[in-house]
Parts: C-alpha cells; sequence; structure tokens
C-alpha cells in the first residue's frame, strides 16, 4: 500500500506514532521518525527533536526537505497535564511550523495526516480563538494563552479543536500538486498518555470510559493513518475520521435527541 513511499513520522518513539511506524514498515514505506526520545521500533532515519525549541525545529525543516517525502504523519502530542503553553506549542505550533515548512520540498501527491482527537469536537464555537491563533510563533504562545485564557483546563481541547479546523480549512489549499491533508480523531487510547488524560478530564472520562466498550488500541487507530497516507485516499481531503469505537457517533446521536 506505501511501497517506495518515504513518510516522515512525529512521535515516533511511543504510542500511536510508533504503531504507526510498525505499519507504514508493514506496508512497504520508509519511515523517517521524528522525536524527544529515541525510538525502539525500526526506522529508516531518525531525527531526535524537541519540537518547543524554535531553533532545533527549522533546523528540522531544512534537514528534512531534500526527501521530498510522500508523506507526513503528525502524531508527537502532550496531554492536558502539561503547562498549556507546551500544549499549544507542541500539538498545535509546532506542527503548523513542519507542516508549512515543509509543503513545498514534499511530492506531487503527498498526503498530510494530523493526529487530532475526540477532544476536538466543538471547534465551531471556539473559532475566535481558533482565528487568534492562526499566525503563531513559538514565542508568541505565553502571551497568547494570558490573553485568550488558554488554560490547563481547555489547552488540550482547544490544541485539538484548533486542529481539525485547519484539516478542514486546508481541504484544497495544494489541490493543484494533488497534495491532500486529513486527520484521525481517536477517542480514548491506551497508551502512556491515557492516564494523564484521565486525570485531568475527571468524571467526564470516567463516564466516556463506563459508556465505551473498552479504550483504543494503537492497532486501532494506525490501520486508518496509513490508509490516509496511502493512494487510496486520494479522494479524501480535509476530513476528520472519528476512529473512537462509536463515541462521536454516540454524542451526535444522543445530543440530537436520538437513541
Ligand atoms: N492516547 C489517547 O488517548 C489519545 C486520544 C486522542 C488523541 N491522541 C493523540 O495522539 C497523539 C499520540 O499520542 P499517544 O497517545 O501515542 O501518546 P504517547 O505519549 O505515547 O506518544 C506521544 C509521542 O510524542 C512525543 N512528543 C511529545 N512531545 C514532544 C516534543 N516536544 N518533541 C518531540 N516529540 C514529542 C513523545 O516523546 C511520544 O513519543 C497525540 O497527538 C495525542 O494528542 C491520543
Amino acid at each position: 500500500m506505501l511501497t517506495n513511499k518515504t513518510i516522515i513520522v512525529t512521535g515516533v518513539s511511543s504510542g500511536i506514532g510508533q504503531e504507526v511506524a510498525r505499519q507504514v514498515k508493514a506496508a512497504g514505506g520508509k519511515v523517517i521518525g521524528v522525536d524527544r526520545n529515541t525510538p525502539s521500533v525500526d526506522v529508516d532515519a531518525f531525527h531526535q527533536v524537541d519540537l518547543t525549541d524554535e531553533a532545533a525545529l527549522d533546523s528540522l525543516i531544512e534537514t528534512l526537505k531534500p526527501l521530498k517525502a510522500d508523506g507526513l504523519a503528525n502524531i508527537a502530542g502532550v496531554p492536558p497535564t502539561a503547562p498549556p503553553e507546551v500544549v499549544v506549542t507542541v500539538n498545535l505550533v509546532a506542527l503548523k511550523k513542519l507542516t508549512l515548512g515543509l509543503v513545498d520540498s514534499l511530492a506531487d501527491n503527498a498526503a498530510i495526516v494530523n493526529l487530532a482527537s475526540l477532544a476536538g469536537l466543538g471547534w465551531e464555537g471556539e473559532v475566535t480563538k481558533i482565528k487568534a491563533a492562526a499566525d503563531l510563533t513559538h514565542s508568541d504562545v505565553p502571551a497568547f494563552c494570558a490573553e485568550q485564557g488558554i488554560t490547563k483546563d481547555i489547552s488540550y481541547f482547544f490544541t485539538k479543536q484548533a486542529l481539525v479546523a485547519w484539516t478542514h480549512e486546508n481541504r484544497w489549499t495544494w489541490r493543484d500538486r494533488g497534495i491532500r491533508m486529513n486527520a484521525v480523531s481517536p477517542g480514548p487510547v491506551d497508551t502512556p498518555i491515557l492516564g494523564d488524560f484521565l486525570e485531568t478530564l475527571g468524571e467526564r472520562a470516567e463516564e466516556d470510559m463506563r459508556i465505551m466498550d473498552r479504550p483504543g488500541r494503537p492497532t486501532d487507530i494506525a490501520p486508518v493513518v496509513t490508509f490516509l497516507l496511502s493512494d487510496g485516499s486520494v479522494w479524501l481531503r480535509g476530513v476528520n475520521i472519528a476512529c473512537d469505537g462509536g463515541m462521536r457517533a454516540h454524542i451526535d446521536a444522543t445530543s440530537n435527541g436520538l437513541k
């Protein structure tokens, strides 16, 4: 499915990113991993970069450009227990900077996949804040968080809402080159950060876990990411795929008076 395709995978050293790397390799692709930690999964090249470090990210972009990659899987992310400035920087600002820095150097027909979340639900109600965040740089983040009231309670939700919105906005941005952007939104997934989500979200998460038959696994999410990286998904543009054991459908149905 990904024979001879070169795919850049951020967050490659744990959880969903690690499993995506495994499945991209199994599908015949080459994996160029990016993470702050060393991976234990097999990759074709690895760049150890902390995405909060703007200079290191600039240099990563220059290093990756000559690859003319066929895919970029933006999977690195931090949970809501991290300081809000770090959440906004890693989950949104660095992700956008890496993507926009690389997009002109990607191969024609390349696929960009953003790891969003069920937490991105309700982005339509946050458009003012999302617009205010449109052109943020790393150094703008502390002032932005202070001005817009991006506290620990909402930082993670805000970044995923903004990411879903950005994916929709970019449905046709690079259409003349066949480059497409899509997103995947998991519900709770059993990775090292699941405990952080449960701790932050409290009762709301407990209720989700009660309704769900089980939490997701990286092996539930990675095939969807791999599909979005493949040529089989060329007609998908700017979509956000809920991969959550039915949680999104449950919320949509019950909030509209259906069973
Ligand atoms: N686990 C869940 O319940 C869940 C649910 C929905 C969405 N997600 C999203 O899935 C993505 C992957 O999460 P996961 O559950 O696999 O978590 P994880 O902690 O297992 O993996 C995240 C990876 O990102 C890397 N990373 C974090 N900050 C970084 C930084 N500053 N620089 C470089 N690398 C950095 C980590 O080192 C780690 O390898 C995240 O974007 C997360 O928000 C997770």
